[in-house]
């Protein structure tokens, strides 16, 4: 090879070697992982281990089909947050017409975690099942011995049937499901949703789980979240100690205040809580809360969006979906949102944003681009 060329592809090696070489986030930007392909995790769920962050979400497909899972949840691995590895798919779905987990049902907001004890990989997410819209509200589960996969798919429940939450006063409990009677929106229907109408027709059958997220306490303990009641609700549920069950301690949260897309952090002693309100894959004013214990009393403390009002109504176009706590750095923690795009879901975006603290809030501004020296302040 003569001289020239050698520099010319030596060049072109480089250059190709610092486009997918990230140093900094670019929210809403679209972002390469290291097959130079859009990073697909959407809805995502992120784990540390060690030195590492997993990076777990929604594989999405091209067309309006998408929204549905065709493939399964993909997985991702990075040392830095800023570059990505492909790791693959965690969890296939199939075509096997007897699995609840068969290609075209939904998997939504895939979250992992690890169980000290048995040494598995734990994941929960929202499933609904195959041309039934959203109306399963299930959560499923699955597990590993590897993070990376293959997981291996166990049930999918509507929880605690016939188990009534902690906070749910005696004296409620025996009031009608009388559904019929109000007309929607109005104040006795809102009345009636606070009071837990919702809670009480699902009782028997098991309750509604749909947007969801895990977190695990410093004591190993872990909590699952979830949008529940005709999305009205949340309702927080400790995990058994295998995190493969629910121990039947669950409270309901915010009654009536309708949350979605909940994401859970933790900072000196008190834990915080993002969610949306109720607009499908559009984007709403996002919301923050916080409590001294995972399962509440929660205490509402409004949009933590600092910005324009357009940036305020939507959240930065953005819903939450996950914060990460960065390794090794105090203090230090990601929100992470989804920018949706339904019509061609594979092109749907990532918002991440450093979490400020101001007067004991958590709030977001928004950044062009950001590294982790923000942090450093
Ligand atoms: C959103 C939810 C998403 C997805 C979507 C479907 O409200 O957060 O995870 O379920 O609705 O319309």
């Amino acid at each position: 090879m003569k001289k020239i060329t050698v520099i010319i592809f030596l060049s072109i090696c480089c250059l190709l070697a610092f486009q997918v070489k990230y140093r900094d986030f670019q929210p809403g930007q679209v972002w390469e992982d290291d097959l130079g392909l859009h990073i697909n995790a959407h809805g995502g769920g992120f784990l540390i281990q060690e030195d590492t962050y997993y990076w777990f979400g929604e594989h999405k497909v091209e067309g309006a089909e998408g929204n549905k899972a065709q493939v399964g949840v993909g997985v991702y691995s990075s040392k830095d947050l800023f570059n990505w590895k492909n790791e693959g798919i965690a969890l296939e779905v199939h075509d096997d017409p007897n699995s609840l987990l068969i290609k075209g049902c939904v998997i939504e907001r895939p979250k992992v975690i690890y169980n000290e004890k048995t040494k598995k990989f734990v994941m929960w997410f929202h499933h609904e099942l195959k041309d039934r819209g959203y109306e399963a509200a299930m959560t499923g589960l699955a597990v590993s011995d590897n993070v990376t996969g293959p997981y291996s798919y166990i049930k999918s429940v509507n929880p605690h049937a016939g188990i009534w939450p902690t906070n749910y006063p005696d004296s409620l409990k025996s009031l009608p499901v009388d559904l019929d009677k109000f007309e929607r929106p109005s104040p006795e229907w809102k009345e009636a949703v606070v009071n837990g109408v919702f809670l009480r027709r699902d009782f028997e059958k098991g309750q509604m789980a749909r947007d969801m997220t895990l977190f695990v306490d410093d004591d190993g303990k872990a909590y699952h979240f979830h949008s529940s009641e005709n999305n009205q609700t949340l309702h927080v549920a400790e995990l058994t100690e295998d995190y493969m069950d629910f121990t039947g301690n669950y409270t309901r949260v915010l009654p009536g205040q309708q949350n979605e897309a909940p994401a859970i952090f933790k900072k000196d002693g008190k834990y915080y809580m993002f969610s949306s309100g109720l607009t499908g894959w559009n984007p709403n004013p996002g919301k923050s809360a916080v409590a001294d214990h995972p399962l509440g009393p929660w205490t509402p403390l409004g949009n933590m969006v600092r910005g324009t009002e357009d940036e305020m109504k939507t959240t930065f176009w953005s819903q939450s979906t996950a914060v990460i706590p960065v390794i090794g750095k105090k203090d230090a923690f990601i929100y992470v949102g989804d920018r949706w795009v339904p019509e061609n879901p594979i092109d749907g975006r990532y918002i991440w944003l450093p979490i400020e603290f101001e007067n004991k809030r958590p709030v977001l501004r928004w950044r062009d681009s950001w590294d982790l020296s923000f942090f450093d302040n």
